[in-house]
């Protein structure tokens, strides 16, 4: 194939990428997986179930199909047995939270060229219950593997404290209380997210303390062993960053670790993909998010006083860097 005619493809199909992900995650939060994970049907019962259009539905079916994501029989229509883990509400693998706050994201990202007019993100209420539940089991969705990864990157030694910094789900966290039986963990998050981890974490309710508040506010008490800082860095700025690092710094034991977990970027921050590509996403978000290099977070730490002991990948988009205080 000519390069002209090669880049031209990858080009619309990068350009196009829109549709995919319209019909994907629209098909998620008004449920077809749901229904079609409890029973094959065809387009007409599937429509009356979800009270929408059958000239839609099946529209929307013919793609999921072509995706491969639905198979067709001829009559009924049913999930591919690869991606059932992942679209039935009882999968062990669920990505359904994570599609609807994505599906959610999809119409502020549409904003895209007002905010960059602007430089003002879409504005935002309070986020309802239901908004509140798709973000926080979303990133329980997609940490779930992750988190054991993580720990066993961060390598430290049966921490037998730790502070889970911004802990959503507390999924990671949940990694070091299923492998560790004497490790007690703090988790601290706005109280409506608390409460959603009191329920998750349930089975460790004795070795968890949850401090509800503003993490640049509250105490964090301790020292910890470790101070976990997952998939927070990017909606600060450099300056609340340097605080916070500061502010873990002081409340580690001697030889205590501060694990950062985030999409990290290159050096000169253009790539790889995902992580400039969350940056639009950070930039949509507030005023001061953004993402950062492993340099950025190496910098806050020096400045307080925490020494550089590794860096690793914990998946294919997003990496982690242990940082380490002194003995004295
Ligand atoms: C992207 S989520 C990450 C959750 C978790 N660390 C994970 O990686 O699965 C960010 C979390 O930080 C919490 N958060 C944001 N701002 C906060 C603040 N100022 N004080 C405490 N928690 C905050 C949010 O409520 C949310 O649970």
């Amino acid at each position: 194939m000519k390069t002209e005619q090669i880049a031209r493809e990858r080009f619309m199909r990068l350009a196009n990428g829109f549709r995919a992900s319209s019909v994907i995650l629209t098909a998620v939060e008004m449920g077809f997986f749901h229904q079609l994970a409890h029973h094959p049907q065809d387009a007409r019962e599937l429509s009356a179930n979800l009270g929408i259009v059958e000239r839609g539905a099946v529209r929307v079916l013919r793609v999921l199909t072509a995706f491969g994501l639905v198979v067709y029989d001829g009559r009924l229509y049913r999930i591919h047995d690869d991606y059932l883990p992942l679209l039935s509400p009882e999968g062990e693998a669920y990505l359904g939270d994570i599609c609807q706050h994505n599906y959610r994201l999809m119409k502020r990202w549409i904003n895209l060229d007002e905010t960059l007019r602007t430089g003002r993100p879409p504005k935002r209420g309070p986020r309802d219950s239901a908004d509140l539940q798709s973000f926080i089991l979303g990133m329980e969705n997609i940490s779930r593997r992750a988190a054991h990864d993580l720990k066993d990157g961060i390598g430290v030694p049966r921490p037998k404290t730790i502070l889970d910094l911004g802990s959503g789900p507390g999924t990671y966290s949940s990694a070091y209380l299923q492998q560790y039986d004497d490790v007690h963990v703090t988790l601290l998050d706005r109280p409506e997210v608390n409460q959603i981890a009191r329920v998750i974490l349930e089975a460790y309710d004795d070795r968890i303390t949850c401090i509800d508040g503003d993490m640049f506010e509250v105490d964090f008490g301790g020292p910890y062993d470790l101070i976990m800082l997952n998939n927070i860095i990017h909606s600060w700025g450099d300056d609340h960053n340097r605080e916070l690092v500061t502010k873990t710094a002081r409340s580690l034991t001697p030889g205590g670790r501060l694990a950062i977990k985030d999409f990290f970027t290159h050096t000169d921050r253009h790539g790889p993909e995902h992580a400039t590509l969350f940056g639009i996403n950070m930039f949509l978000a507030n005023e001061h998010a953004g993402v950062y290099s492993y340099e950025d977070a190496i910098a806050w730490g020096d400045a307080a006083g925490l020494q550089f002991e590794r860096r690793f990948m914990v998946d294919s988009t997003s990496g982690a860097l242990v940082l380490r205080k002194g003995e004295i």
